[in-house]
């Protein structure tokens, strides 16, 4: 296809998301490990998480579609490309992105998988405004699915608490008015981190074996303490310089949309960038650590409550498993 000449932004047009029935909270965490609802929240922030109990996160990502498409008048048929964010694929191959192909019947699109752990949905965020840029494409789903009880150890109190699983999705669209979209990133990866939070066995490096699952590494792991400190640190000051880079003072933000690993990793980052707590999207609470569907769920949960409005400056920020993590200035387009 033809590169077009005229400029044009990628703006959030449309959004979605699937949130499973069940519910995991505090209390059911107090009957399996040796825990306490106090000290859950009081550490984390969390109070309750869902678990997707029949299907996968392919699901999970296309009932986020569908009902994103219910929500606006986008057709399958429309759809240039599906982007899934995910670090909990259905499977090695296919990608996530053929199996929400085929579930929503968007029989024109092609689409592919990215892994980029809690920064995922950040990263499909920024390709897909690439495509958008490009010319080249002028529908494009980014959705972040993790179906993350999947890869839990319900024995391990330290990381069973902390995930949850959801989805949501977003559709992007060219804007001529420069005014609105996305506008800025900033995005980082360091492999020094990989030892701190990754899931050992299954991939070519440890194939499955009576080893990898008597080892219990099919599951997560993670250094909590440290990885807490580099998210910290790495979340707070892309924020920063995102805004900084920008002009931006914390006046000119409507809202940071943090990824929701940590109610004190939210916090510090807010404090950083001078911002008030009323101006921090939060749905640690309710969801846990949903990986890549924090982001997407949260803005899409303050649009639907309508606490978005059409002008409105939203800085995304993410910190997660690589190390990956990053920030997005975008202004909201949608009455
Ligand atoms: N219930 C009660 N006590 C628990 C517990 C639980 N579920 N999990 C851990 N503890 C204990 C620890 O064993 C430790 O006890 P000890 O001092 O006797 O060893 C104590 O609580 C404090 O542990 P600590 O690691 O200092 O807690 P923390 O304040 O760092 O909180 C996390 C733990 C996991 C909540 C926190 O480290 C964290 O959020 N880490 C980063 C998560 C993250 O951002 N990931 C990246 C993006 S995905």
């Amino acid at each position: 296809m033809p590169l077009q000449n005229k400029k044009v932004n990628a703006a959030i047009t449309a959004v979605g998301m699937y949130a499973p029935d069940k519910i995991l909270d505090n209390k059911y965490f107090e009957s399996i490990v040796e825990t306490n609802n106090e000290w859950i929240i009081s550490r984390t922030g969390i109070k309750e998480r869902r678990m997707m109990e029949n299907g996968a996160t392919s699901d999970m990502a296309a009932f986020a579609v569908q009902d994103l498409m219910k929500n606006s008048r986008l057709k399958p048929e429309e759809i240039d490309v599906i982007i899934v964010a995910t670090v909990t694929p259905d499977m090695f191959f296919p990608a996530c992105a053929c199996l929400v192909q085929d579930k929503i019947g968007a029989k024109n699109a092609w689409g592919f998988d990215l892994s980029a752990a809690c920064s995922g949905f950040l990263f499909a965020l920024e390709t897909g405004s690439k495509l958008i840029e490009s010319g080249a494409y002028k529908k494009v789903i980014v959705v972040g699915s993790d179906k993350m009880t999947a890869i839990t150890d319900y024995t391990d109190r330290n990381n069973c608490i902390l995930f949850g699983d959801l989805a949501s999705a977003v559709l992007l669209e060219p804007t001529e008015d420069l005014n609105y979209g996305i506008k800025d990133s900033l995005l980082y990866v360091d492999g020094t981190g990989k030892d701190n939070l990754y899931m050992k066995g299954g991939g070519s490096l440890r194939p499955a074996s009576h080893e990898t699952v008597d080892n219990k590494w099919h599951y997560i792991y993670q250094d909590g303490k440290v990885v807490f400190k580099v998210a910290v640190k790495g979340m707070a000051d892309v924020s920063y310089d995102i805004m900084k880079k920008n002009n931006l003072t914390s006046d000119d933000v409507a809202y940071l949309v943090p990824h929701q690993a940590n109610m004190r990793i939210i916090d510090a980052t807010a404090e950083r960038m001078g911002i008030t707590k009323e101006k921090v999207m939060i749905n640690i609470d309710r969801y846990g650590n949903t990986t890549a569907a924090t982001i997407p769920s949260c803005i899409t949960e303050y649009y639907r409550n309508g606490k978005l409005k059409k002008g409105d400056n939203l800085i995304l920020a993410a910190f997660g498993a690589g190390y990956t993590w990053g920030a997005i200035y975008l202004t909201w387009s949608i009455d």
